[in-house]
């Protein structure tokens, strides 16, 4: 949802700003640009499309200079145009601005100032801002206080980086899209970088300065000063743990099949020190966290939402009442009081449909953990506890090994709550499930080593539709399924639970329909009839079971599952349906990373 990167203090700003924007490509790729101060003005270049146009249109005239700012754009406000493109310049070009997020008010501020006689060029929201700034200059206010007027006279979300003609300074502003500041202290001058998101600089710096709602920051290659509303504020500089080789894609040809092939490393990371003797440790909710608590409701967009449909089930069969919502529709729907627990289940922990969720349970007074694979991201310092899945950098767009992680964890947590609240049930068979889980790193790894997905693949191209139908576990698993097909081939797709398939989605069912049938689980055997019925009526059926069960005449295909415990089986069968996504991806040449219109990180309602 556009990505904003901005360095002060590089021996090759462009160089880095390029970097930075394709590591933030995953944000949006519909247009770039770049503005960098070289002695003569501010030079930008912008383009619209990804982020190698950008860099062929340069080539032949690259820009020097030490202080910059970059922009990778999700259009919002107008097309994706090279108008459209930031940076955005003020009319006297003493100014260049990168904006992500949404203005609100952006037409009325820019009628008032189309009024005075400034000439807009673009239909973005974003270009106001650099206007008001030209504006309040213009009436005698140094930049700062300028930037600051700005900034207190737009409605919205920003996440903002200003680069003023003839400085070295960048100033920043943030509120309701995330922020972070870069420091590489290692060498004899410090280097600053401003992004939405670490990865940006990873390869320059792991040292992470995290801004608040609400604050302004100037940086210059002299240092960082912050204030908010209330006048000087100091943000600890914390060092990240992840690496910039956990970042590349390897030896992988995308992301996503780095991210697929990753899953057990990353489930490891999930687990890790969490399970001991036959019981869950959660140490970052301690004794009496969750005192009080009737009910659970878990918030979540896209992926996420399919993985918090597993946790409520989980939780429901542990005696726990508890609802999913889709964050966006998360409005009185339920009562939500202090006897509530929200868990917003969020990757990138900046989504925000989910944010927003969250912000309205906390004033209805629910308790709310946040549930993310992002450390210091907006929902973990909003929610009151976090749980982070640990899954390491995820950067394809279509999420997958975040999915598992995110199972795996809403699983501790379920076992934990099963423990904590009077009206929960720990599992009878606690002991075996959990070594199970633990075992699930393995399982996967085992899966991977012998899949058919890309051959199954080969054989199923260019059908009609494409349906995913499975029960219990299963169900979100197949919704899951189905939204990953959708999401990077294209082609249509939709998941149903298995015993609705009857119900009206069978009146799509032809032969030029392909079904993945989810015969894993205790409910399997119930699918395996409902796939049956679909054959009748002639679709080609892909049977996704378990080793030992015997599918006989009713698929045209099987996909096997390694043995593991029920209730977990449905995280395997997802790993071979992220696969079938993926090569019918790449057989139909898709762009596979970045599918069209879509963006890894939503930061607009
Ligand atoms: C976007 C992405 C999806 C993702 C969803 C929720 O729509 O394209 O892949 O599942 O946002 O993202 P989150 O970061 O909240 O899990």
């Amino acid at each position: 949802m556009c990505g904003i990167i901005a360095c002060i203090g590089s021996d090759d700003a462009v160089g880095e700003l390029l970097t930075g924007l394709e590591n933030l490509e995953y944000r949006g790729y519909d247009s770039a640009g770049i503005a960098v101060q070289n002695g003569h003005g501010i030079a930008v270049r912008k383009k619209a499309g990804k982020i190698s146009e950008l860099k062929g249109a340069i080539a032949a005239d690259v820009p020097d200079g030490s202080v910059g700012i970059g922009h990778t754009r999700w259009s919002t406000h107008g097309p994706p145009t090279d108008e459209n493109a930031h940076p955005h310049t003020s009319q006297s070009e003493g100014v260049a601005v990168v904006h992500n997020g949404i203005i609100e008010n952006y037409e009325v501020v820019r009628s008032r100032l189309m009024e005075e006689g400034y000439v807009f060029t673009s239909e973005t929201d974003t270009e106001v801002i650099p206007h008001l700034i030209d504006h309040y200059m213009d009436q005698g206010d140094d930049v700062e206080t300028a930037f600051e007027r700005a900034i207190d006279d737009l409605d919205g979300s920003y996440a903002v980086a200003l680069m003023v003609d003839g400085t070295d300074t960048v100033y920043a502003a943030r509120q309701d899209s995330p922020l972070v500041v870069g420091v590489d202290d290692s060498g004899p001058e410090t280097r600053y970088y401003l992004a939405s998101d670490v990865p940006a600089f990873l390869e320059f710096t792991d040292r992470v300065m995290y801004l608040e709602d609400g604050d302004v920051a100037r940086v210059t290659t002299d240092g960082i000063d912050v204030h908010d509303a209330d006048g000087p504020v100091q943000r600890p500089i914390e060092t990240v743990e992840w690496n910039a080789e956990e970042t590349g894609k390897g030896q992988y040809e995308h992301y996503m099949l780095k991210e697929i092939h990753t899953q057990p490393e990353a489930l490891r990371g999930t687990l890790s020190g969490r399970i001991e003797d036959g019981d869950v440790t959660l140490e970052e909710f301690p004794e009496g966290t969750f005192e009080g608590i009737e009910q659970v409701h878990l918030v979540a967009c896209g992926t996420s939402f399919h993985a918090a449909k597993c946790g409520a089930r989980q939780l429901v069969r542990a005696g726990i009442p508890a609802s999913t919502f889709r964050a966006s529709e998360y409005h009185d729907l339920q009562p939500v009081d202090e006897r509530t627990l929200v868990v917003a289940v969020t990757q990138s922990g900046e989504t925000a449909d989910t944010l927003s969720a969250l912000r309205r349970a906390e004033e209805a007074g629910a308790s709310t953990v946040a549930l993310t694979n992002v450390v210091g991201s907006t929902v973990s310092r909003e929610a009151d506890d976090t749980l982070y899945i640990r899954a390491g950098p995820e950067i394809g767009v279509a999420a997958t090994k975040t999915f598992t992680s995110q199972v795996a964890a809403l699983t501790l947590l379920t076992h934990r709550l099963a423990a904590d609240l009077e009206r929960g049930t720990v599992r009878e068979d606690a002991a075996e499930f959990l070594a199970e889980l633990e075992a699930l790193p393995d399982r996967i790894e085992d899966l991977l080593g012998r899949t058919r997905a890309s051959d199954v693949s080969e054989s199923n191209m260019g059908r009609d539709a494409y349906f995913f139908i499975g029960r219990d576990f299963e169900y979100p698993v197949a919704l899951e399924g189905a939204l990953k097909f959708k999401e990077i081939t294209y082609e249509h797709a939709e998941g149903f639970a298995s015993g609705e398939l009857k119900h009206g989605p069978l009146a799509l069912v032809t032969p030029d329909a392909t079904i993945f049938a989810l015969l894993t689980g205790d409910r399997g055997e119930e699918t395996r009839k409902n796939a049956e019925e679909a054959r009748t009526r002639g679709a080609r059926v892909i049977a996704v079971a378990p080793e030992g069960m015997d599918v006989g005449e009713m698929a045209d295909d099987v996909l096997r599952v390694p043995d593991t415990h029920p209730d977990l089986a449905g995280l395997l069968a997802n790993v071979q349906l992220q696969l079938v996504s993926y090569h019918t991806a790449y057989g139909l040449g898709r762009e596979i990373d970045k599918p069209r219109n879509l963006a890894k990180s939503v930061t607009v309602e």
